[in-house]
Formats: C-alpha cells, structure tokens, sequence
C-alpha cells in the first residue's frame, strides 16, 4: 500500500469516532483532507464543523459542510487530525502544515482527540521530525537563542522557493527546532512554552490523542492512551 492509501484507510476508519448531530473538529494536513473527503460523504449527520485552518476551512466549504467560528461553539465531540510523529503515550510532534497553535485550540476544546497517521509516524522518542514553534515575528531572533540554549537547531520557515519567512493564518513566523531529542515531551512543552515570544510549540503532549488509528500494511490498528 502506497503512504496515500494509508492515509485513506485511516481516514475511513476515523468516520467510526463522528458523533452524530454534533460539532467535529478538523484537523490540517494530507491525512485530514482525506477525512473531510470522507467527512462529506455523511455530512448530513453531522451539525457542523470548527476547522484548524484557513485551508481546511476551504476545503470544508468547498464540500458544502459548515463551518462555525470556535467562538460561536460551546464544545466539540471529537478532534480529527494528522500528526509529524505520535509516540505509544499519545504525545506527538505537529504543525509541518504550519496550523499547530489552531490546532491545539481546537483539541484543547474537544472531548476526544483521534490522531490519524500512517505507520511512519510511530516514533520511539519524538525529535527526528524538526519542532514546530509559531513565534511573534519581532521576537524571532530572541526566541531562536533560547532554543539554542535548550540544545535545538533553530531554523526559520520560509515560503516555497523564497527566502522571506513563512507566516501563518495568525501573523506569525514559524521555526522548525532541529536536534531535540524529547525525553519528556510534557517538560520540553510547558518549557518552550515559556519563553516570552513564542505563540505555540506543535508539542502535543499535554493534550495528547486519546486515540490512535495508525495505517500500517497489516490493516488500521488502533491505539488508545
Ligand atoms: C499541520 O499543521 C500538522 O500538524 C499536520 O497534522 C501534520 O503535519 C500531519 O500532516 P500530514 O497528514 O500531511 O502528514
């Protein structure tokens, strides 16, 4: 099976955790445009969605699925979305799509988190996969010498073929943190997040996944913390 038809297979199964007649959260990314596809094939059963970014928005609308602003929205059932790298505790490593600090407000507000993911993203120790961290951009600077004190790499995103930074549905920049190797995910978490500057760190360990679907050659296997 191609790393695409794992996806897909994962974003079959996650239609088994929609509550009918209720709000979903959607995440960003391949895996979970997959789930809207699939999301639109019964979208009828559902009240609405919170979407986690611009594009996802879209992609909902663009199915004729509503979308509601989070503010409008007292509680979400169940969170659906990708991961970088998802560790057998649930924690993972998100925001390669640049959506982690939407993310983690949707998932902070939701009853379930189900991460969807190929096989690939089943980590040991998370770190491999570069650390996401959205800053305020005049704070780039001073936030990039922090994380070299915590031992990282700090590097700025930039857009495709160019050199300026990347910016985010917030206004922020993101830097991708190579070189950490995260023993404690939940410590590493509260860490970054408390160097003055940073928006949010695509650490999700202290609101982990409640549940795995994980795409593997052998069928959908499901992980629950
Ligand atoms: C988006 O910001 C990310 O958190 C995604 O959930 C993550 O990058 C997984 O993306 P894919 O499903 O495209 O691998």
């Amino acid at each position: 099976m191609t790393q695409d038809e794992l996806k897909q297979a994962v974003a079959r199964a996650a239609i088994d955790y929609v509550v009918d007649g209720e709000i979903i959260g959607v995440g960003t990314g391949s895996t979970a445009n997959f789930f809207i596809d699939e999301l639109a094939k019964i979208k009828d059963r559902i009240k609405g969605t919170v979407a986690s970014s611009e594009a996802t928005a879209a992609r909902l609308r663009g199915h004729g699925i509503p979308v509601f602003d989070l503010n409008e929205v007292e509680s979400i059932a169940v969170y659906i979305d990708g991961a970088d790298e998802i560790t057998d505790t649930g924690a993972m490593i998100k925001g390669g799509g640049a959506a982690l600090t939407r993310e983690k407000i949707v998932a902070s507000v939701s009853k379930q988190f189900v991460c969807i993911a190929d096989g690939s993203k089943l980590v040991r120790t998370l770190g491999a996969f570069p650390l996401p961290v959205e800053v305020i951009p005049m704070a780039r600077a001073a936030v990039m010498r922090k994380l070299r004190e915590l031992g990282g790499q700090p590097r700025l995103r930039t857009k495709a073929g160019s050199e300026d930074a990347f910016i985010t549905d917030n206004g922020g920049e993101i830097i991708d943190v190579a070189g950490m190797e995260i023993a404690d995910p939940t410590g590493v978490e509260t860490q970054i997040n408390g160097i003055v500057g940073v928006i949010a760190v695509g650490l999700f360990a202290q609101r982990g996944a409640n549940v795995c679907l994980l795409g593997t050659a052998d069928g959908v296997k499901t992980l629950a913390f």
